[in-house]
């Protein structure tokens, strides 16, 4: 084997990288996860800690997810074998690998539900409904196995499909068109749902910050969810950096990203939480919360068939570009380190991640009874991904970074071809030895009650 990786893909531009890596962290983490999450937390406050995360955090993680894989030019796994021959580090990775498998099996699921409202859309399912029936729908959609399994399965073959097409040149292409369009309708939706008699309750609970609703937990929450919403902790942007070329920079990408992550999910927040007031519905109810609401807006809708349809495409398609990334992670190292070819990894990835995926659509109909720790197993492995894994994995990614590749590696990665060398690394590197892993440490440790402060 040669040093030359002359059989790995990159992406073809700048933009390329952007839309890909935008195209993993948009999805049904912004808008189905965010609004619910922070309607369970309180709203206001949870919004000003999530955005303190992202800053403080989320960017610097995201960066070092970059310098490490552009470095390595492997997988996740091999990434730390390479730039840490014969250390421990490789564990990270294989955190990584399994954080992927328990995203990708509820994600999924949840991406099948989409599916299920598209199609109720196109059949007109939602007409003459009250939001009571909306809620009902809802419930007895998810509490009946079968048609969930379908789209589950229907999801990750398309996710499969993609992937073993060989990823960029399409979904690439598709992203960059479809996530605007994606923008454009939530600003729309947003417009509708404001001017919904009652809206401004909705407005208050996203933007007037209640401090008194504050916990560890809700605190871990909004490192979870920045996480999550930024597809970091996990090595999907390892994967995704040791894609980009050597000329390409990898601060701006980080930065448009995250800009573009938290804009859409403000304006997520902006479209449910207003609509969530008008209607009467409960900001904590859950993982329905989109599900109920959306449909609820569209009733209220001049062209609200048409929008409707539109937007459960987009939404469909803004999870696909998430749940192919996560896949990717799979596929990557499957290829690269059992050396299988790129078609029998992503069937190999596929239907073992359906095991688990199987287990996560049934939580909410016939294995609602079985239980870990209390948790069914979807919300095990949203929970315990999002709050745990992620948050785990950017710790040491952020350690390795700045203590063990160093100031050196960093700047090769940050100054190339640079005319910006000032100030930036030295704070970066601040950043990522002491304030990031000193919040998530700290945070983590609080969160699930190993340290008690305060
Ligand atoms: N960031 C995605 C979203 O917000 O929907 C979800 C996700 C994708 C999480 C890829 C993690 C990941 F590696």
């Amino acid at each position: 084997m040669s040093g030359h990786h002359s059989n790995r893909d990159f992406f073809s531009s700048k933009f390329g990288v952007i839309a890909a890596t935008a195209g993993s962290a948009i999805g049904l983490g912004n808008i189905w996860r965010f609004p619910y999450v922070a309607g369970e937390n309180g709203g206001g406050a949870f919004l000003l800690i999530y955005l303190g995360f992202i800053l403080i955090i989320g960017i610097p993680v995201m960066l070092s997810e970059f310098i490490i894989g552009r470095s390595a030019h492997r997988n996740v796994f091999g990434s730390f074998r390479k730039l840490a021959p014969g250390k421990p580090w490789y564990i990270i990775g294989l955190m990584g690998v399994v954080a992927a498998f328990m995203i990708l099996s509820f994600y999924t699921a949840v991406a099948g539900w989409t599916l299920e409202y598209l199609y109720q859309s196109i059949t007109n399912g939602f007409e003459g409904l009250t939001s009571t029936e909306l809620q009902e729908m809802y419930y007895s959609f998810i509490g009946s196995p079968v048609r969930p399994l379908l789209w589950f399965f229907v999801f990750m073959g398309l996710t499969g499909y993609i992937i073993m097409a060989g990823v960029q040149k399409g979904i690439e292409k598709y992203s960059k068109i479809l996530m605007p369009l994606l923008v454009v309708l939530l600003i729309i939706l947003v417009i509708r749902s404001l001017t919904l008699p009652g809206a401004a309750g909705g407005v208050q609970f996203l933007f007037k910050p209640d401090f008194s609703k504050i916990t560890t937990k809700t605190i871990l929450e909004a490192l979870g969810q920045a996480f999550f919403s930024l597809s970091i902790g996990m090595g999907t942007l390892i994967t995704y950096g040791s894609y980009i070329q050597k000329k390409d920079r990898l601060e701006s990408t980080a930065v448009s990203v995250a800009v573009a992550d938290t804009l859409v999910a403000v304006l997520a927040g902006l479209a449910i939480f207003p609509a969530v007031f008008a209607f009467q519905i409960e900001p904590n109810s859950g993982e329905g919360l989109v599900y109920i609401t959306i449909p609820n807006i569209f009733q209220q809708m001049h062209g609200g068939y048409f929008f409707s349809i539109l937007f459960f495409v987009l939404l469909g398609v803004a999870a696909l570009t998430s749940t192919i990334s996560v896949l990717e992670v799979i596929v990557a190292f499957f290829v690269e380190e059992l050396r299988i070819k790129r078609s029998a990894a992503t069937w190999l990835a596929t239907v073992s991640v359906s095991i688990l995926g199987v287990m996560c659509v049934l939580s909410t109909s016939s294995m609602s009874f079985f239980r870990i720790f209390n948790f069914t197993v979807f919300d095990l492995m949203n929970f315990g991904s999002a709050n745990i894994f992620l948050p785990l994995g950017g710790f040491f990614i952020v350690i390795f970074v700045a203590w063990f590749l160093g100031r050196e590696q960093v700047g090769k990665e940050l100054s190339h071809n640079s005319k910006h060398k000032s100030g930036f690394i030295p704070f970066f590197m601040f950043v990522i030895k002491f304030l990031a892993p000193v919040a998530i440490a700290f945070i983590f440790l609080q969160g699930v009650g190993l340290i008690k402060f305060s």
